[in-house]
């Protein structure tokens, strides 16, 4: 069976092609490369010694999905395509609305059309309120998000459970994910983020291989045991594996239910920043400055549900996923861009 994977020359796309290909799967990738490099997708065909086949263009471009549809024999679609800077999406929110949105949107249409009901989707922790007790389970409050970025991926979630309510061909997965980090272990592929990086990981790594003076950690005067803010880390290829049990789960059942993808464990930023320089043996200088406005104090998942019924689990502990980051970091000094 072929997957039509948006965004998936991307961070987390360009892993869940590896993951899919070594699966068995057909994998059509669309990308508009407007935060990424087509590098990533000839490493996927290098590490897994299959061909891609890739259309570079928009989702929302519906005379270009329509042909990509007809030139391809689609079974699910993973839609990873869209902008994810919390904080750039503050400063331009109708083009997140605009991209995030109506992707969607004009992808579900000639979905509709061509008769292929089967969508993973790719949201986020984001969606849940800050209110919530931890650790965060599926039907945990959802909504007040604090930025357009969150609210996209709000506003998709209800779009499409919408859809599954109101037609029951439908199959529709959403994904929360928590905090991806890490690369493929080969180092071959990994996340390349233009400009200053706003998480975490890829900070550390840009301190570390000299790219950056410090590390700015955001506050130590949560209530978390260091002071520091707390996030479930997990492993881009247990992330990326993911995706495949939601594949195969849309395959067996319709409607819309939705997944957390996460560990179960919070780690501090301290946390990190110590397993970085103890597992890689590089020095990282961080100094603490105020909290970041809009960031929680703790967030973690509980990901019981995910292994119930996708029957996934994340595998990757702290220490591989810190020594990955770097080695894909300290191979690729500047990304894809060499
Ligand atoms: P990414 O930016 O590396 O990948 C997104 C890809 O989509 C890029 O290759 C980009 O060029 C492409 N794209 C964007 N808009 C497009 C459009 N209109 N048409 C075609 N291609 C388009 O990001 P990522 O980290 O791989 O994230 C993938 C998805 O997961 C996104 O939807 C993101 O919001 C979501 N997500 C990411 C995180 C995270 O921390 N990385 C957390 C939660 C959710
Ligand atoms: N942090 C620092 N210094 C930095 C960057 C981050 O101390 O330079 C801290 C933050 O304050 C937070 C933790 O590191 O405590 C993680 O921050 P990230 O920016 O890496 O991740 P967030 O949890 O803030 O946000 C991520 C994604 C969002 C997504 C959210 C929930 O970036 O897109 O997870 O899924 F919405």
């Amino acid at each position: 069976m072929n997957v039509l994977v948006t965004g998936g020359a991307g961070y987390i796309g360009s892993h869940t092609c590896v993951e899919l290909l070594n699966s068995g799967y057909g994998v059509v990738v669309i990308d508009n490369l407007c935060n990424s490099n087509p590098e990533s997708l000839n490493r996927v065909q290098e590490l897994t010694g299959k061909s891609v086949k890739f259309y570079e263009g928009d989702v929302r471009d519906e005379a270009l999905l329509k042909k990509i549809f007809a030139e391809n024999e689609i079974g699910c679609v993973i839609h990873f395509a869209g902008l994810k800077a919390v904080g750039e999406s503050v400063a331009i929110p109708w083009k997140y609305y605009d991209n995030n949105l109506n992707s969607t949107l004009v992808l579900t249409k000639v979905m509709e059309e061509v008769g292929m009901k089967n969508i993973i989707f790719s949201s986020s922790a984001t969606v849940y309120t800050g209110d919530n007790e931890m650790p965060l389970r599926e039907d945990s409050r959802t909504g007040h998000c604090t930025n357009p970025y969150g609210w996209t991926k709000y506003m998709t979630e209800q779009i499409l459970s919408g859809m599954a309510l109101a037609d029951k061909e439908w199959g529709i997965v959403l994904l929360r994910y928590f905090n991806p980090i890490g690369a493929h272990k080969s180092g071959r592929i990994g996340e390349d983020p233009r400009g200053i990086p706003n998480n975490l990981m890829p900070y550390i790594t840009q301190v570390a291989i000299g790219r950056r003076e410090f590390l700015s950690v955001y506050g130590d005067d949560y209530d978390t045991p260091d002071g520091t803010g707390v996030r479930d880390y997990i492993h881009v290829v247990d992330l990326a594996r993911g995706h495949v049990a939601a594949v195969k789960y849309v395959e067996q059942n319709k409607g819309c239910d939705v997944f957390n993808l996460g560990t179960g464990t919070g780690y501090s930023v301290l946390d990190m920043v110590k397993a970085f320089i103890k597992v890689n043996g590089v020095d990282v200088p961080y100094k603490i400055v105020d909290r970041r406005p809009g960031d929680l104090g703790m967030v973690y998942a509980d990901p019981a549900k995910s292994a119930e019924k996708l029957g996934w689990k994340a595998e990757y502990g702290l220490e591989d996923m810190v020594q990955d980051a770097w080695k894909w970091q300290s191979q690729n000094p500047m990304g894809y861009g060499e």
